[in-house]
């Protein structure tokens, strides 16, 4: 009896202790005011992207997005966020060829880099399975070998947070509770990958605003980079990794495995998407802006560092049916490729880690 006398107390105790508000669905006592554009200013040197206008980035969006991707209640057992695998200082790479997800249970791809990421619209992932930002951040919540939750849960627990319902009003005025879900929250997250601009400061684009000059080894690099003198041999990247990017928006076999047929590719790659038999072990050429920081290499990360690229493209390039007419075993010497190198390293640019909000508000 007194057992139960004194459950009863406690379980008033605890009724009187809840926030009424805090229990109910509605959010239109707190107030609301349209957030403002977040602006950016894209370096001199870069295109602007066209903004997406099904989802217009504000400041309360993007500061939304920025809690979301480094929260691990996007995962089932609160243990991996987005940037357990994204981490800022690795350009948003994990450093590991393949990256544990819940439980530690492992895939079969390597971490990509979210840098520029808003430029980067002809499909995302490696194999270009996704269309857009907004349907890309739906997809890590539910990946078995990465956050291993499902939305209905997600959105239960937002709904509970303490502060998740007054950002996601914030950001986009909802009145109760009930309206978060995770279209919104893709959407959050979205907003806050576009502002992930980085490369404006580094050498290389001082070089091209004549703020700075190449070296004689970053000169020599360059322009067999580019094949922009016929005395130079063609070091054939800027085919691929082109642009003011130093990327491409398209699917490539680099050489990597040797294959009699394009079934026999381990991994399908964008054959996998598009079912053509030619893009089967083709994969996206990744911008090689910052690229010194999101080791190891390639869609696997077979490849440890930007020496062993080097060696990749001039001894070890392997035939396939389908392998790039562009790719070839380099005719370079030890010096070009250090000379390629010496240029690569050109675009490195870590000044984006001054920028708070690239990084975790926890
Ligand atoms: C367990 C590790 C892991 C987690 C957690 C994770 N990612 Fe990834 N991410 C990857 C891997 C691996 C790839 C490449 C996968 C592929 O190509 O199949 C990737 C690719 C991406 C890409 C495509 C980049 C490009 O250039 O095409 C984006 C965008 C991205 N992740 C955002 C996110 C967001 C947002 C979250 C959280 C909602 C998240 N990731 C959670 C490992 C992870
Ligand atoms: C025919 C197009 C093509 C050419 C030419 C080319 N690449 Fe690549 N590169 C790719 C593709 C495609 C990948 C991704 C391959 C994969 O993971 O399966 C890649 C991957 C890379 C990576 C690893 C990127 C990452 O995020 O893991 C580096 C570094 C790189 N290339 C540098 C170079 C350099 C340096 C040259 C010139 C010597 C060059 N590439 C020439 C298409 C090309």
């Amino acid at each position: 009896m007194r057992f139960s006398i004194g459950f009863a107390f406690l379980f008033l105790l605890l009724l009187s202790c809840e926030d009424p508000a805090d229990n109910s669905d509605d959010l239109s006592n707190i107030p609301y005011t349209p957030s403002d554009h977040y602006p950016i200013t894209y370096p001199d040197s870069f295109p602007v992207p066209s903004d997406d206008i099904s989802n217009p980035r504000t400041k309360a969006g993007v500061q939304l997005g920025r809690h979301l991707f480094y929260d691990p209640i996007l995962s089932l057992d609160s243990s991996i966020s987005c940037s357990s695998c994204h981490n800022p200082k690795l350009a948003f790479t994990d450093g590991k060829a393949f990256s544990p997800g819940v439980g530690g249970t492992l895939g079969n791809r390597s971490s990509m880099s979210l840098l520029n990421i808003v430029y980067f619209t002809n499909g995302l992932f490696w194999d270009g399975r996704s269309p857009n930002l907004i349907d890309q951040a739906k997809q890590p919540v539910e990946n078995p070998v990465e956050m291993h939750e499902n939305w209905g849960n997600v959105e239960q627990k937002l709904r509970r947070s303490t502060f998740y319902p007054e950002l996601f009003r914030a950001a986009f005025g909802i009145n109760k509770k009930s309206e978060i879900r995770k279209e919104l929250a893709a959407k959050a997250i979205a907003q806050w990958e576009s502002i992930l601009i980085a490369g404006g400061n580094s050498h290389y684009y001082k070089v091209i605003r004549r703020k700075s000059a190449f070296t004689p080894d970053q000169a020599d690099g360059f322009t067999m980079y580019f094949n922009l003198d016929p005395r130079f041999p063609d070091a054939q990247c800027g085919h691929c990794h082109t642009g003011r990017l130093f990327a491409s928006s398209n699917y490539f076999n680099n050489g990597l495995d040797s294959v009699g047929n394009v079934y026999e590719f381990k991994d399908p790659g964008r054959g996998a998407v598009s079912m053509a038999p030619l893009d089967y072990g083709r994969f996206k050429a990744p911008s090689l802006i910052n690229i010194q920081l999101s080791a190891p290499y390639m869609h696997d990360g077979r490849i440890n560092t930007l020496e062993e690229v080097m060696e990749h493209y001039t001894k070890h390039v392997k035939p396939a049916p389908n392998i790039d007419p562009n790719v070839a075993n380099l005719k370079l010497t030890d010096d070009q490729s250090r000379q390629i190198l010496a240029f690569i390293n050109t675009l490195i640019d870590t000044s984006y880690y001054k920028n708070p909000d690239f990084f975790s508000p926890f």
